[in-house]
């Protein structure tokens, strides 16, 4: 069996317990500005988890592109990845525990034919919070998992929250016993030495965590379920690596192939970084210095030093991309469709890389000659780090420089420091998680109806052209991307901002209908046509004014919206344009 065989298993047997397939939402979620990338299937439906009523009814499954980012440093081993595929299952207030623990059984044990002797569960062991999970042992029971192989765990193992609030419940995680030596006496599966693998977690999202750190019960009981397709694949595989599979073992071979000094570690960041930058490209990602965009050079330049490492000539790179997509285009289909982009795009952040290196090192020498003026022979560590956070320029490429020019370079405290940088990062990007996924207040509801009438407006003001390209919203403010060749001019924002007013103090009612895609585009409704959505969608319309395709939600009539106020309006990149507009009450 390959990966996309056991993707296509999982969707066909959820099908017939009558899921509703839904397709994968974009790695770069949309109206979604607490998170950098989607890092869980049950991302895009967070509203729904939270009690909005799906199009599609109350059972979900699908396949879903996921991005991590915290782990990006120890890709290279023997199990870490960035981008992978995440297969789910949910029940929107609909089964709970008894039938989302028999169906994952039965798809295991029946479907994959995993012998259950290789199977153990974990569940909560209870707290202050939420009782001892009792109920879910005993329904693995019930399906035939003997009690020895049920462990109870606390709030670290078998809790699920994406960030510090928002839906959340106690979880089952299944485990893979590998087959290889306990470690201990009391080897178990929370003890992460490798012989048992987790493989799918089935969330009981009936809570709600609040900023006060207290837990409030969900209007509904939700079960969100994730199994990793890389993993799972890899083990029915018998592969101790995904990279031994079918998903990277083409690249990792065609490196071997292709490098001088080869080493395993580099071509895993390679064949990894690699997949991940195109998957990001290929749904809208750009590098960039910020967010989304840093991640994404991060990736790029990351590959291309271990490109370098391997002594690979950079020209190989478009070939190397080409290949890719030879092997995951059946996979992603995206990456065919976006081929061009997706080649352009890492080619000239490879030749931005070389400008990098090439300013880099001549700071380098500048810095070299003046040690050497004052007869020192060594190149501090603070000077390796502030060329790697100035210029971004390498350390092991400091390293070779400063040694070829008979330098020593003191790496005594450079570990510290780029630690420190690390952990700043990564705190900068658990931020972004900080309110939670489930941000959904009064005030960015409000920013998000907001955002209607001022799509529209656009429309109205600009022409049909003015499309929607991006959407963020904070409780503060939202920022609106639509394309647009040139510069709004001031009385074409002073209009467009009189319009929304206007279609404010109308007090025009919000209302939702469910149609099929076809049936939301006849009616004239806008919405991002380039991207997927399942057979059913929801539409949005204000009284006579705007009608878009759009999960919600929103507020019920627009007189509670406050005055609309442009406050920038500015470039965003080739041909679209950025709006940050505030409601002020
Ligand atoms: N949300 C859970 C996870 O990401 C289950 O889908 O593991």
């Amino acid at each position: 069996m390959n990966a996309i065989e056991i993707r296509n298993k999982f969707l066909n047997y959820f099908k017939g317990k009558n899921h509703k397939i839904i397709p994968s939402a974009p790695l770069i979620p949309e109206n979604d500005p607490s998170v950098l990338f989607t890092t869980a299937g049950m991302h895009p439906l967070v509203p729904y988890l939270l009690g909005e009523k799906h199009p599609e009814g109350t059972r979900l499954a699908d396949y879903q592109k996921c991005l991590r980012t915290v782990d990006i440093d120890e890709v290279g081993d023997n199990r870490h990845l960035t981008f992978f595929e995440m297969l789910g299952n949910w029940s929107l207030g609909d089964y709970f525990k008894e039938d989302s623990i028999k169906y994952s059984m039965e798809f295991l044990t029946k479907e994959l034919n995993i012998p259950i002797e290789k199977l153990s569960v974990t569940c909560f062991k209870g707290d202050n919070d939420a009782p001892r999970d009792e109920e879910t042992a005993r329904i693995w029971q019930e399906n035939g998992m003997p009690k020895e192989r049920i462990y109870f765990f606390g709030k670290d193992d078998n809790w699920w929250i994406a960030g510090d609030t928002g839906p959340c419940g106690p979880d089952t995680e299944i485990f893979y016993d590998t087959g290889k030596e306990k470690c201990s006496e009391d080897c178990n599966p929370s003890c992460g030495c490798g012989k048992y693998v987790e493989i799918w977690n089935n969330v009981f999202m009936e809570y709600y965590k609040n900023q006060d750190g207290t837990y409030t019960k969900l209007k509904q009981r939700n079960v969100d379920t994730g199994l990793g397709l890389e993993r799972i694949n890899m083990l029915l595989q018998g592969k101790e690596t995904p990279f031994d599979t079918e998903i990277f073992k083409p690249m990792m071979d065609k490196l071997k192939e292709l490098a001088k000094n080869d080493n395993i570690a580099s071509r895993r960041i390679v064949a990894e970084h690699l997949r991940s930058s195109m998957m990001i490209i290929a749904d809208g990602g750009k590098p960039s210095n910020i967010d989304r965009g840093y991640i994404l050079r991060r990736l790029i330049r990351r590959m291309i030093r271990h490109l370098n490492k391997l002594g690979i000539d950079l020209a190989k790179l478009e070939e190397l991309i080409i290949l890719n997509t030879k092997i995951l285009g059946e996979m992603y289909p995206e990456l065919i469709e976006n081929k061009e982009n997706i080649v352009k795009t890492i080619i000239e952040e490879k030749e931005k890389f070389a400008k990098t290196l090439e300013n880099g090192e001549k700071e380098l020498q500048k810095e070299l000659n003046k040690l050497r003026e004052k007869n020192i022979d060594t190149l501090s560590a603070e000077e390796v780090f502030r060329l790697y956070e100035t210029y971004g320029f390498p350390q092991e490429v400091t390293k070779e420089i400063a040694e070829e020019n008979g330098f020593k370079i003191d790496l005594g405290t450079f570990d510290k420091l780029f630690k420190e940088h690390q952990e700043k990062s990564r705190l900068g990007s658990e931020q972004k998680f900080k309110g939670g996924l489930a941000e959904q207040n009064e005030q960015t509801i409000a920013y998000h109806t907001a955002t209607h009438l001022l799509h529209k407006a656009l429309q109205i003001v600009l022409g049909e052209h003015a499309t929607q390209k991006g959407s963020n919203i904070t409780t503060e403010r939202l920022r609106f991307d639509f394309a647009h060749p040139q510069k709004v001019t001031k009385e074409e924002l002073d209009e467009v901002e009189r319009i929304v007013n206007e279609q404010i103090q109308r007090d025009l009612k919000v209302t939702c209908e469910e149609m099929t895609y076809d049936e939301a585009k006849a009616s004239g409704a806008i919405g991002l046509f380039e991207n997927k959505y399942g057979d059913k969608v929801k539409v949005y319309t204000i009284g006579d004014f705007s009608k878009e395709i759009c999960g919600g939600p929103h507020v019920e009539h627009t007189g509670v919206l406050g005055t609309f106020k442009i406050k920038k309006e500015e470039a965003s990149s080739a041909g679209v344009r950025r709006i940050k507009a505030v409601l002020i009450k």
